[in-house]
């Protein structure tokens, strides 16, 4: 649909805008059936009248250029000057909310491979695994995908943060369905999570202390293959049952992330980057080396089982630039390697702690954050 205009009534815009963010304005636009230059029309719009919405990150932006009706442009720059920002600030924040008031109608045909894995890996802890498996899981729900969480890390920081209790130690578990010691469905020990806009739509399923033994148990398990496979057999029944599974890893490079690792593979019918890791980091040299023995693991598994294991990308996450050379020097890493891709730099921020201690999912406590945005942003990107 062209949207009917005269070169007279509109006038031309220039500004630099992030890459990512022009591509899903231009991807969105399409889907949609809508002009580019209208959705930044409605964008502006309803940017002035909203209340002030988070920074974008614009750095290493290039040029866009649009058409707006004539005098917008004008205000928009009033408004940047009310809310001290730059001019291309406004605009981008004006798009990002048109991006999160228009979400993507496509449709989603039932996938003969199941449900797209998505795991979250990095031996290091403290990284931000379990924030970033959370925050990604709640935004695919918002956008109408049935997703489940999986908390796989033993200590349960997942479970607990959502103000859930860890499954006893004597009851069913995840790892006793991957041991074939449970007895009964493992969906009953699913969990809605509620709040916000993807409540309907979310589920979790709990951490058991049990899982610390899983390491060993995988260890001297007779079965053949059974270590590497485990995962996967234990989630099958929940496979046609979600369109996205989100498993927040352990903080080891053991044999539960072997089996997480083959589980996130891609699989027949399947297409390389559906599913996979993503590797949350941090912006210093101790990352980087992890990163490293993570790769070698994640090589390793691929050549033994013959299998494809597709790095989604990395989140570069905490990002703190006042700490100076070494957080600069190391982003700029981490963006060199290019495949695959920093999905987003999020920075060290309040909301994310504050969600914790309260106990609630934090694109229901602060929905319009900063880390929300990033954590859609990421949503959006490995769902392409
Ligand atoms: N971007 C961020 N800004 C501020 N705090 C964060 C951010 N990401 C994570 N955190 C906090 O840092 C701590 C460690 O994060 P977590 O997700 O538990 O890491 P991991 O799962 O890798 O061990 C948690 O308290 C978490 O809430
Ligand atoms: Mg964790």
């Amino acid at each position: 649909m062209t949207a009917p205009y005269h070169p007279s009534d509109r006038e031309k815009v220039v500004a630099k805008l992030p890459t990512d963010l022009r591509k899903d304005l231009k991807v969105r636009a399409a889907e949609l059936g809508v002009d580019i230059q209208d959705a930044v029309t409605e964008g502006v719009t309803a940017w002035r009248r909203a209340k002030s919405r988070p920074q974008v990150d614009t750095t290493g932006g290039s040029s866009f250029a649009t058409y707006l009706p004539a005098g917008l442009y004008g205000k928009l720059k009033d408004t940047c000057k009310d809310r001290k920002l730059s001019y291309n600030q406004g605009l981008a924040q004006s798009i990002h909310l048109w991006l999160d008031s228009h979400p993507s109608p496509r449709p989603q045909p039932p996938r003969e491979s199941g449900a797209r894995r998505v795991i979250m890996g990095n031996q290091k802890g403290g990284v931000g695994k379990t924030a970033t498996s959370a925050g990604v899981a709640q935004a695919l729900a918002e956008m109408g995908k049935r997703t489940l969480l999986i908390d796989f890390d033993p200590q349960g920081h997942l479970t607990r943060q959502l103000g859930y209790q860890m499954l006893d130690i004597d009851s069913p578990s995840l790892a006793k369905h991957m041991l074939g010691e449970a007895r009964g469905d493992i969906r009953d020990l699913l969990v809605p999570i509620k709040g916000g806009d993807f409540e309907g739509r979310l589920h979790l399923l709990p951490a058991c202390k049990d899982a610390f033994l899983l390491d060993a148990k995988l260890a001297t398990s007779r079965s053949v293959r059974i270590k590497e496979t485990a995962l996967e057999r234990a989630l099958e029944p929940l496979a046609h049952e979600f369109d996205y599974i989100v498993v927040d890893c352990p903080p080891s490079l053991g044999y539960a992330m072997d089996t997480a690792l083959y589980y996130s593979r891609t699989r027949d019918g399947e297409e390389a980057g559906q599913s996979g890791i993503v590797v949350v980091v941090l912006a210093e040299d101790s990352s980087a080396d992890a990163y490293d023995m993570l790769l070698e693991q994640i090589e390793d598994l691929a050549e033994d089982m013959s299998i494809t294991i597709s790095q989604l990308g990395f989140v570069v996450n905490m990002y703190d630039s006042r700490k100076g050379y070494v957080a600069t020097s190391s982003l700029d890493e981490w963006h060199q390697i290019g495949d695959p891709a920093v999905l987003a730099v999020i920075p060290e921020l309040k909301e994310q702690r504050e969600a914790v201690r309260v106990k609630q999912p934090l694109l229901a406590y602060e929905p319009d954050c900063e880390q929300a945005i990033a954590l859609r942003t990421i949503a959006r990107r490995i769902s392409e």
